[in-house]
């Protein structure tokens, strides 16, 4: 059978379509138009892609992966007072991980594991960041095992964190620290 190629790039403009037809085929959330244009425009938002080299017919550069993240102010999140506050550096940030998925069919190939493994590095580049943390909604095992197995802390239960069609779903919140936390 085919043998995937693997590679990881920024998302860019084209990717436009296939990044909010991905986004609504794979999360129960519904994003605005908003949110895609400032992850493909790279506006306060940070983004890596997998691409499958070896896919035929034009498909060669089209997403089979993604990893989108924001960079925030610490004191502004719910886990700053996790951090030990320190006045003479009062722009300690974080980054927050907002959406990640892998194509069901590239699924179990480790491409989850390098994306975040991008979004970790990219945080202990910047001296101010402490963290890198994001929600993931109870039930979801693999996302779940996918953190746990890359050393993330579960710090927190978040009670009814989600609405999705009328009903309330509690969030795990993970964090995993850089530069000393
Ligand atoms: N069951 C249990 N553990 C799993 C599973 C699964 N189905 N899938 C992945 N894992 C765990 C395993 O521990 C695995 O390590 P191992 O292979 O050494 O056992 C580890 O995750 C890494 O797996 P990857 O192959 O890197 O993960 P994959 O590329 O398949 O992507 C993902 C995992 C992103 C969760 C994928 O299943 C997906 O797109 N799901 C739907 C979207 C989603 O849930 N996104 C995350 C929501 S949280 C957020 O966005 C902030």
């Amino acid at each position: 059978s085919h043998r995937p190629t693997i590679c990881y790039r920024p998302i860019q403009p084209s990717d436009l379509e296939v990044l909010e037809r991905l986004h609504a085929d794979i999360f129960p959330i519904r994003y605005e138009e908003e949110f895609f244009q400032s992850v493909v425009h790279a506006r306060d938002i940070v983004s890596w892609a997998a691409v499958d080299r070896s896919r035929p017919n034009g498909h060669s550069d089209e997403l089979i992966g993604f990893v989108t993240a924001r960079i925030v102010l610490a004191k502004e999140t719910e886990i700053g007072d996790l951090l030990i506050y320190n006045p003479l550096k009062p722009d300690q940030t974080l980054v927050y991980i907002l959406t990640l998925g892998v194509v069901e069919t590239y699924r179990n190939l480790g491409i989850a594991r390098s994306l975040i493994r991008q979004v970790v590095k990219y945080a202990s580049s910047i001296p101010t960041c402490h963290a890198v943390y994001l929600h993931v909604i109870s039930y979801n095992i693999p996302a779940i095992h996918l953190y746990k197995k890359m050393s993330f802390k579960c710090i927190r239960r978040l009670q009814g964190f989600y609405l999705i069609n009328g009903q309330h779903y509690d969030a795990f919140l993970f964090v995993y620290y850089v530069n000393g936390g």
